[in-house]
């Protein structure tokens, strides 16, 4: 019995997709041909693959937007067959996606900020004190009466991140957040993602680029509906030519150590350019 009450404690803390399949009405062939994966709380995931490959679709399917055509996804215990499931993840399970300004409905930054929370139906005063929470981890509380439409790119995602937050999600899914944001305003969002995963938060990233993934504790890579490649950043990205056989393009770094490596030289596996550097002048 103990053993059982145990499992659904630790179930409660993962994302467990197995044997995932779903296709979109009328589609010629399946988004998710079969997929098998674990995501655990206090991880940082990269999700990569060429576009089209099933990323989103998977992610939907994570956090019960779209339920499952055959296998199955328990999400914090939940389990997205049926509807009610569903209807509960995303209070644990949070997404962001790629454009700030389709997400943002509300007039200043605290009420959009609350929107989540107000949906949950809690308290006045406990959604007060997640959105001033939220605010503050996400470093934004000198915007919380500002107007989120004016605000840039940068700001309005992390807006959209601190409305995910404010659910007091175990899992914060990430669709390309990064995307359409300048250097800086990216490098924000990383370093909040690893803020995140140092307090317990799952982070599931989609995203194209590499340097971001590198910082992951674990890459997946799909391909066609199906993953072909998971495991640590350095056993994934380091080789230039099985980088780009997955639709991807290898980090500048890679190539450079990859040729060093032809020429003879014996490069460690190497993800940036402050560790090839170090190894050159050592
Ligand atoms: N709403 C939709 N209706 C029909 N097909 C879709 C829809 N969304 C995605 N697809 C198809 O499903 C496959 C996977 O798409 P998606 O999950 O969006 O991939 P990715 O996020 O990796 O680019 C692609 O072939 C895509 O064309
Ligand atoms: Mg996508």
């Amino acid at each position: 019995m103990r053993d059982m009450a145990g499992a659904a404690e630790r179930s409660k803390l993962q994302i467990l997709v197995e044997e995932l399949r779903f296709e979109y009405p009328g589609a010629s062939a399946e988004a998710l041909s079969g997929i098998d994966l674990e995501f655990q709380q206090g991880m940082l995931y990269a999700l990569l693959g060429r576009n089209g490959s099933g990323k989103s679709t998977l992610a939907r399917c994570m956090n019960g937007v779209l339920a499952p055509g055959s296998g199955r996804v328990m999400a914090c215990g939940l389990d997205t067959s049926c509807e009610a499931g569903r209807r509960a993840v995303p209070a644990t399970v949070s997404m962001v996606f790629q454009n700030p300004d389709t997400q943002m409905v509300a007039s200043t930054v605290e009420e959009e900020v609350a929107f989540g929370p107000e949906n949950l139906g809690l308290e006045p005063d406990v959604i007060r004190r997640r959105v001033d929470d939220a605010l503050g981890l996400v470093g934004i509380s000198d915007l919380a009466r500002r107007q989120p439409l004016r605000l840039s790119q940068g700001q309005k995602q992390l807006v959209a991140i601190a409305g995910a937050l404010a659910m007091e999600p175990t899992f914060l899914l990430s669709d390309e957040s990064t995307s359409m944001l300048d250097y800086s305003a990216r490098t924000r969002v990383l370093e909040l993602f690893e803020k995140l995963r140092g307090m317990g938060i799952g982070v599931v990233h989609v995203t194209h680029f590499l340097e971001e993934a590198a910082l992951a504790d674990e890459v997946i890579v799909l391909d066609a509906g199906t993953v072909i490649a998971r495991g640590t950043p350095a056993g994934i990205l380091t080789d230039p030519s099985r980088v780009r056989s997955m639709g991807l393009d290898p980090l500048a770094v890679t190539v450079v150590a990859y040729e060093l490596g032809k020429l003879g030289h014996s490069v460690p596996e190497i993800l940036d350019v402050k560790e090839l550097l170090a190894w050159l002048y050592a």
